[in-house]
Formats: C-alpha cells, structure tokens, sequence
C-alpha cells in the first residue's frame, strides 16, 4: 500500500504478459482492500485499486452527494478527473499499459467509472459496472466508440429503478460504447451471478 500518486492504493502486478489492468472501485464505506478478491475474475490481470477521497460520515467515496442517489456534480467532474489522471501516472509509475485499462465498479465505483468513461473518453477500454445509475449526462456526448461496458443491476434494487439503468445504458450507447445490461434476482447488495457473468465478459474482451 502507497499514499503516492495522489490516491491510497494497492497495486499489484500483472502474472501474465500482456494482461490488462483492473482498476477496483469500491462502494461506499470500503476502501482499496474491499474489492481485492474480485480480481480473480481476471486471473493474470495487474490490479489497481485506489482508495475514494471523499468522507461522509467516516465513510469513504469517490465523490460528494447531496443525498442518497442526488450527486453533487461538480464535485463528481473534479473527482472523475482526478481518478483519470490518477489512473495515467501509475501507468507510467507501474509501467502498464494505458490502453488495457478496464474498470470493476460497485454501487459508488461503478458510479465514478461511468463518470471517468464520459468526462475522459480513451482512459478506460471498458468496464464492469454493478448496480450502477447515471452519475452524469455531459453535453456534447463524448466518443466512446471501442469502449464495452457490462451492467449488472439489480431487480430489486431499492436504489436504482429500471428507467434510470436504461437511462444510463443509452447515455454510454449514444455515446457509442457497447453496452451489455444484465439483471440479477438481487437487490444492491452483489451475488454470485454477478460474479460469473463478470468473469464471462471479463475472458471475452
Ligand atoms: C451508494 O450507496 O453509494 C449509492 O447508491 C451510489 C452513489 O452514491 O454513488
């Protein structure tokens, strides 16, 4: 663990050549050690999962809300920024590639991954994004063509409905990314078919 480059982290090598990096995005009240044990859905993989800067009672975030799913949006564009040049000098520190960047996000992670996605197209090649809403709707849409993204929501989520996941998935398609969504039987909290389905997308990109 380093308070370097601007975020607490780890960061652990690839074990194969060539792999892509994982960038872990915690949920709300985690830290960089929650999400660790869904690296092995990309086994080989480099992992990169830094720490959210923001504190909401003690808990960690990646940017401020001004309540539950009402997101301070000019906080969340400075955030977002700072995660995606955050994501560029420990490429260059760590030495991998930019360009094989993929994000795995939870509920707040998934939130700023989607965020990076459409403030900095070209610094995620794609991502995993769990029970995730629409952090944003930035004008002019960027250019996310060669961009993949993967939700997976929730049926029963009590956070997020089915309007806003559609929502979220046509603002990243218009945009030009391809966009897979997937329910789960679950609520916001995460389960094994989330894992599966994650691990299935993550071997076929
Ligand atoms: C959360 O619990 O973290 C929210 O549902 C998502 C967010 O605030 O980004």
């Amino acid at each position: 663990m380093t308070t370097d480059l601007g975020f607490q982290h780890v960061f652990k090598p690839a074990g194969a050549l060539g792999a892509p990096t994982l960038l872990l995005l915690h949920s709300t009240g985690g830290n960089e050690h929650e999400m660790l044990p869904l690296a092995n859905l990309a086994p080989g993989a480099a992992v990169l999962s830094p720490r959210g800067q923001v504190l909401e009672n003690g808990n960690a975030r990646f940017f401020r809300r001004l309540a539950e799913g009402v997101f301070d949006v000019e906080d969340l564009k400075i955030r977002a920024n700072q995660l995606a040049d955050f994501v560029g000098a420990a490429a260059a520190h760590y030495k991998f590639d930019p360009s094989r960047v993929v994000a795995m996000g939870f509920s707040n992670g998934a939130n700023i991954a989607s965020a990076v996605m459409l403030l900095r197209p070209g610094v995620l090649k794609g991502g995993v994004l769990f029970r995730a809403q629409v952090p944003l709707e930035p004008d002019p849409l960027p250019a996310l063509q060669g961009t993949r993204v993967l939700i997976s929501n929730g049926e029963m989520d009590p956070l997020i409905s089915e309007q806003e996941t559609e929502r979220l998935a046509r603002l990243l398609q218009q945009s030009g990314a391809d966009v897979e969504v997937h329910w789960q039987p679950a609520g916001h909290h995460l389960m094994p078919a989330d894992f599966n389905l994650a691990k299935r997308w993550l071997q076929s990109i």
